[in-house]
C-alpha cells in the first residue's frame, strides 16, 4: 500500500467565547483514499472541518445546503438543547436554503471528542456514507492533566466508503440496507495507508471517532498498548490499559500511545463478527482485518509520560431512580427496504412520543437486543452511564452516548434529565437500521 504522511482536517477554533462559521454542504470533487472522487462534503472535503470549542462558547453555524435534497446538522454527543436552533434533529434545510444554528455550550460541558453529521430521517445513511462527517473537540479539564497536556494530539476519523470507477459512490444494495453498509475503502481522515512518525518513548494522544455507517473497529496497534483516557462523554474515572479497543458505529475514544523501540508498527482493525440478520443472507462472519495506519518509530529516545490519574467524574450513583424502563430492539422482514428495524415492536414515527420523562429526574433504561446482530444504541442530548450488562452491575466506566449491545444481550443505562426540556431521539447508530425504523422519540418536560 502506498504511504502518505498523516493529515488531519482543517480546524475551526472558537476565540473569545465564539465560534461563528459556515458549513456549506455540496457535492464536490475531492480526494478520498488517494483517488479522485465526487462526494458529499462540508466545505469541499471529507471529513469536513474540525470544530474546536471550549465550555461556555457560543456556537453559530450557518448551514448552507447546496445538495439536491434536504439535510441538517446533528451535534453528536454535545449536551446542548435539542430544540430551536440548537441540536434539533427535526429541522430540515431544503435544497438551496440555509439555516443558522446558534447555541451555547454549557460552562460545565465535559471535555472530549464529539462529531457532527446530518440527521434527516431516511437520508442519514446515504448522506453519511457519501461523506458528510466532521469532528468536534471540546477542550477542558482533561487537557490540563500534565501527561495529556504534554502529549501531541492527533485526530483519527475512521470512515469507510465505496467508490466506483468514476470515483462516485454507488447506491446501496439490499444486503447493504439489511446488514448496515460497509465500504470497501477504510480511511483515516479520508486517506489510506498514512504514516505517522514518533520518536521512541514519545507519548501522543489519539482521538478516535468512528464515523462509519456500520463498520465496527476492533483496534490494535502492533507492539503497543493503548491507554484509554476518555470515552464518548469525556474522561474515564481512571486510565485503562488495553490490548484492543472496540469502537462500534458513532463511538469515540481517546488514548495515550507511548512509542516503543524504533521500527514500524501497524494500526489495524481486527476481524469482528457483528452477526447477521436472522443468521442468513450471506452476511455474517467476521470482517477481514484492515490496516489503518503505519506507525514509524525513529530518532532519539524521549522520556514521555503516561497519565496515572484523570479529573474527577461524577457517577450519578446517589441519584434516586424516578423511572425504570425496558426497551427491546428487534428486526423483521417487510417494508419497502425489505426489512424493518424496531424498538418495542414499532418503527420510528416522528409524530409519536415513545417515552415521556420528567425534567430534573434520573431514569434507568434497560435496552435488550432481541435481534440477530449487534446494535449500537445511541441517545441524543443526555449522555448516560452504563450501570449493568445482562443484569450484572458493572463498575463506573465514564460517560457514554453510544453503547454496543450484542445479540441476545442487554445494557442498563442511567440517564439524568437535568436540563433541556424538549423532544429528541434515541436510535441504533448503524445508520441503515436507524433509517429503516430503529429509532424512538423521548420528550422531556
Ligand atoms: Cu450520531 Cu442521532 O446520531
Ligand atoms: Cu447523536
Ligand atoms: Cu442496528
Amino acid at each position: 500500500m502506498p504511504t502518505t504522511d498523516f493529515r488531519e482536517p482543517v480546524v475551526r477554533a472558537s476565540g473569545d467565547g465564539l465560534l461563528d462559521t459556515t458549513l456549506e454542504v455540496r457535492e464536490a470533487a475531492t480526494t478520498i483514499a488517494g483517488r479522485a472522487a465526487v462526494a458529499y462534503t462540508y466545505e469541499g472535503t471529507m471529513p469536513g472541518p474540525t470544530l474546536r470549542l471550549r465550555p461556555g462558547d457560543r456556537v453559530r453555524i450557518r448551514l448552507v445546503n447546496r445538495l439536491g435534497e434536504p439535510t441538517n446538522l446533528h451535534f453528536h454527543g454535545l449536551h446542548v438543547p435539542p430544540t430551536g436552533s440548537a441540536d434539533n434533529p427535526f429541522i430540515e434545510v431544503q435544497p438551496g436554503e440555509a439555516f443558522q444554528y446558534d447555541f451555547a455550550l454549557p460552562r460545565d460541558h465535559p471535555a472530549g471528542t464529539f462529531w457532527y453529521h446530518p440527521h434527516v430521517h431516511g437520508r442519514v445513511a446515504d448522506q453519511v456514507f457519501r461523506g458528510l462527517v466532521g469532528a468536534i473537540i471540546v477542550e477542558g479539564d482533561l487537557d490540563q492533566v500534565p501527561a495529556v497536556a504534554a502529549a501531541a494530539e492527533r485526530l483519527l476519523i475512521l470512515k469507510d466508503t465505496t467508490l466506483d470507477a468514476q470515483g462516485r459512490v454507488p447506491p446501496p444494495n439490499m444486503m447493504d440496507l439489511m446488514a448496515g453498509r460497509e465500504g470497501a475503502l477504510v480511511t483515516v481522515n479520508g486517506a489510506l495507508g498514512s504514516r505517522l512518525e514518533l520518536r521512541p518513548g514519545e507519548v501522543q494522544r489519539w482521538r478516535f471517532v468512528n464515523t462509519s455507517n456500520a463498520r465496527y473497529y476492533l483496534l490494535r496497534l502492533a507492539g503497543h498498548r493503548l491507554l484509554q483516557i476518555a470515552g464518548d462523554g469525556g474522561p474515564l474515572p481512571a486510565p485503562v490499559s488495553l490490548e484492543t479497543l472496540l469502537l462500534p458505529p458513532a463511538k469515540r475514544a481517546e488514548v495515550l500511545v507511548q512509542a516503543a523501540a524504533p521500527g514500524s508498527y501497524g494500526l489495524a482493525a481486527l476481524p469482528y463478527d457483528r452477526g447477521a440478520m436472522m443468521g442468513m443472507m450471506g452476511g455474517g462472519g467476521a470482517s477481514a482485518e484492515v490496516r489503518l495506519l503505519e506507525l514509524v518509530v525513529r530518532g532519539d529516545q524521549v522520556a514521555g509520560q503516561l497519565a496515572n490519574t484523570l479529573p474527577r467524574v461524577e457517577d450519578l450513583s446517589g441519584d434516586p431512580v424516578a423511572a425504570r424502563r425496558q426497551l427491546v430492539l428487534s428486526e423483521a422482514m417487510g417494508g419497502p427496504g425489505g426489512m424493518v428495524f424496531m424498538i418495542d415492536g414499532r418503527a420510528f414515527d416522528h409524530e409519536r412520543v415513545d417515552i415521556r420523562s420528567r425534567l430534573g429526574t434520573t431514569e434507568e433504561w434497560t435496552v435488550r437486543n432481541d435481534a440477530d446482530m449487534d446494535h449500537s444504541f445511541h441517545l441524543h442530548t443526555n449522555p448516560f452511564r452504563v450501570v449493568a450488562t445482562n443484569g450484572q452491575a458493572i463498575a463506573f466506566r465514564g460517560w457514554e452516548d453510544t453503547v454496543n449491545i450484542r445479540a441476545g444481550e442487554s445494557v442498563t443505562l442511567r440517564i439524568r434529565f437535568a436540563d433541556f426540556p424538549g423532544r429528541t431521539v434515541y436510535h441504533c447508530h448503524i445508520l441503515e437500521h436507524e433509517d429503516l425504523g430503529m429509532m424512538g422519540v423521548v420528550e422531556v418536560t
